[in-house]
């Protein structure tokens, strides 16, 4: 594990007083111009003039003025990478929550694809004490489901789950044979953990580069076929109800997904979903350029599956969103196209990316922040950030006007692969908050 320390961040022992901010939070039907008070951790008033003089005054208090920004319950990563242990010249514990805080996330779940694979207790256990000692975010293991993730044989899921793990995944990797996946699910739901499913069968997708169209024939790359991803979540449906375990399809890609999952949620099966903003935002012909950044698992697709996507995050067909946060250093992102990995860097880019969503019509904004915030946190059965008076505060400053171009040099992520770089976005994240504590604040000068 790498010995870097983050800066600790800041105790709110002292007072930290919001005022006129637009304060939102569709789990309590809040939406309103308000002032928020946090005193030891807690959001201990939060209401019309709650930031009386008395308190303004206080010199203890930090007072910052919330007009033109809205306080949003701080955002829940069902999907990240943070490569340590084993790749920390990807990233490492330290600089991934360091970049979630950035991103306004107080809680991560990170994938268990590191070296060696999160398959044992004590790989855990090493993960969890290690973000303690970072401080920021909490992060939250996922376990692996087969051992290596090798596709064979299950992890002690009790044993994990035991440790802290929140769920199973071999992401990066498909449990393809079906009586293995069967199997983890009816051995899962005994301790009522969600399998998580990188659905991607793997015999057509062999040699892929990206997704498979008339670009990809143009381009003259091998292509990732739609129907690989919905052969599996069919199949995966189909064992979940069968088992009545809990079933959750990681990064959906495809339109035939989302009829699958919308046909499945109709009948009642325990299933739920996430979508990454690249999937939200991009499409393969952002591959023309042969952008290594471009390549990612699963594929960007075409602008209908972009379509489907963005309506099935909007009727909740599609429950959260999710980065996919995949770091990768120039050594396997410069290079040829054939030989790059796949992956993009997310943790920073929620916000630019997702408020151009909600400017444009496409998604609602309390959906944006029910997607973020109580959907994932429901899913991995994590209490949800809100802002609730009495709760801990967890809480994300936005200003949603602040337009600045994406630099490599300013995100703290340790990659930089995102095909971003350069493009000019309006929202910003300013503050956030996890677990009591100010993991980032923009305004001391960084932002
Ligand atoms: C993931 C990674 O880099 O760990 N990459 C990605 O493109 N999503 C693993 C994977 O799903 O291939």
């Amino acid at each position: 594990m790498s010995s870097t320390r983050s800066p600790s961040p800041r105790a709110a022992s002292r007072l930290l007083v919001v005022t006129d901010v637009r304060a939102i939070d569709p789990a309590i039907g809040l939406d309103a111009l308000i002032d928020l008070v946090i005193e030891d951790g807690l959001l201990t008033r939060a209401g019309v003039g709650a930031a009386t003089a008395e308190i303004r005054a206080s010199e203890r208090a930090q007072v910052v003025s919330g007009s033109g920004l809205w306080a949003l319950p701080a955002f829940v990563d069902l999907h990240a990478h943070l490569r340590e242990p084993g790749q920390e010249y990807k990233e490492d514990i330290a600089s991934g929550l360091a970049a979630a805080a950035a991103g306004g996330f107080a809680h991560v779940c990170v994938m268990p694809n590191t070296r060696p694979v999160n398959d044992t207790r004590s790989i855990t256990v090493a993960m969890l004490a290690r973000a303690r000692e970072v401080g920021g975010p909490a992060l939250h293991p996922i376990g692996a489901i087969t051992m290596g993730q090798k596709g064979a044989e299950l992890t002690e899921m009790g044993d994990l789950k035991d440790a802290g793990a929140v769920a199973v995944s071999d992401d990066g990797r498909c449990v393809t044979n079906s009586a293995v996946m069967r199997r983890a699910l009816e051995y899962a739901s005994n301790f009522d953990l969600p399998v998580i499913q990188h659905a991607e069968d793997h015999a057509l997708t062999e040699g892929a580069q990206m997704h498979e169209g008339a670009l990809s024939t143009r381009l003259g790359l091998r292509g990732w076929p739609r129907v690989a991803e919905d052969v599996i979540v069919a199949r995966d449906l189909l064992l979940a109800e069968a088992i009545g375990a809990r079933y959750h399809v990681a990064h959906v890609s495809s339109l035939g997904s989302v009829r699958l999952l919308r046909e499945a949620k109709a009948r009642g099966v325990k299933v739920s979903a996430e979508v990454t903003p690249h999937h939200l935002t991009l499409t393969d012909a952002s591959v023309l350029g042969y952008d290594t950044a471009c390549k990612v698992n699963p594929p960007l697709r075409e602008q209908a599956d972009v379509d489907a996507l963005r309506a099935a995050l909007a009727d909740g067909t599609i429950d959260a969103i999710a980065t996919d946060h995949a770091p990768h250093s120039s050594l396997e992102k410069d290079c040829e196209f054939a030989e790059a990995s796949p992956g993009m860097i997310g943790l920073e880019l929620v916000v630019p990316l997702l408020l151009g969503l909600v400017r444009e019509g496409a998604l609602p904004l309390a959906r944006l922040v029910d997607a973020l915030t109580r959907a994932p946190a429901r899913i991995v059965g994590l209490a949800a950030p809100t802002l609730r008076e009495g709760a801990t505060a967890e809480i994300c400053l936005v200003d949603p006007a602040r337009t600045y171009t994406i630099e490599a040099a300013r995100l703290r992520s340790k990659s930089k692969n995102t095909p971003f770089l350069g493009r000019t976005v309006t929202g910003a994240v300013r503050m956030t908050l996890a677990g009591g504590r100010v993991v980032f604040d923009a305004f001391g000068g960084e932002g």
